[in-house]
């Protein structure tokens, strides 16, 4: 599986729309049902309404009605790891999952949500 969903964030990477920083970044996620959502980055030229690939994945997902995920792999030019704002919803939406990052030459390094983002505040900090 792990193989199928690097080739989707491959894959997804290649749509992306990043026409100003032309930093192409790809996602896949996986959901516990077995299926995989792609995401890609799109940028705009009013520079903040960009969205990350990642969150693009995530989103889609979500609306799609998916609510459990396993995994999730981050493809980039150099296999860097995601914003601290895709780390923040990765953690809302995924909880502890495994996240893999790709360069384009393949090289992979495995990490997971809590480790990209330790001491994440959450829903349970909002008290009742
Ligand atoms: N980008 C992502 O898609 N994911 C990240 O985690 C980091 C940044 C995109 C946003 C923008 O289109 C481009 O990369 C340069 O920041």
């Amino acid at each position: 599986m792990q193989s199928k969903l690097i080739q989707v964030s491959l894959d997804a990477r290649k749509k992306a729309y990043a026409p100003y920083s032309k930093f192409y970044v790809g996602a896949a996620l996986e959901t516990s049902s077995g299926m995989i959502y792609p995401g890609c980055n799109v940028e705009n030229a009013s520079f903040s309404l960009t969205i990350c690939a990642e969150r693009t994945a995530l989103f889609s997902a979500i609306a799609a009605g998916e609510k459990d995920f396993t995994h999730l792999v981050v493809a980039t030019e150099n296999g860097v790891s995601p914003c601290g704002a895709c780390r923040q919803v990765i953690w809302e939406l995924c909880g502890e999952i495994p996240i893999t990052l790709v360069d384009e030459t393949g090289v992979r390094t495995e990490t997971s949500s809590s480790e990209l983002l330790p001491q994440a505040f959450g829903q349970q900090d909002l008290g009742s």
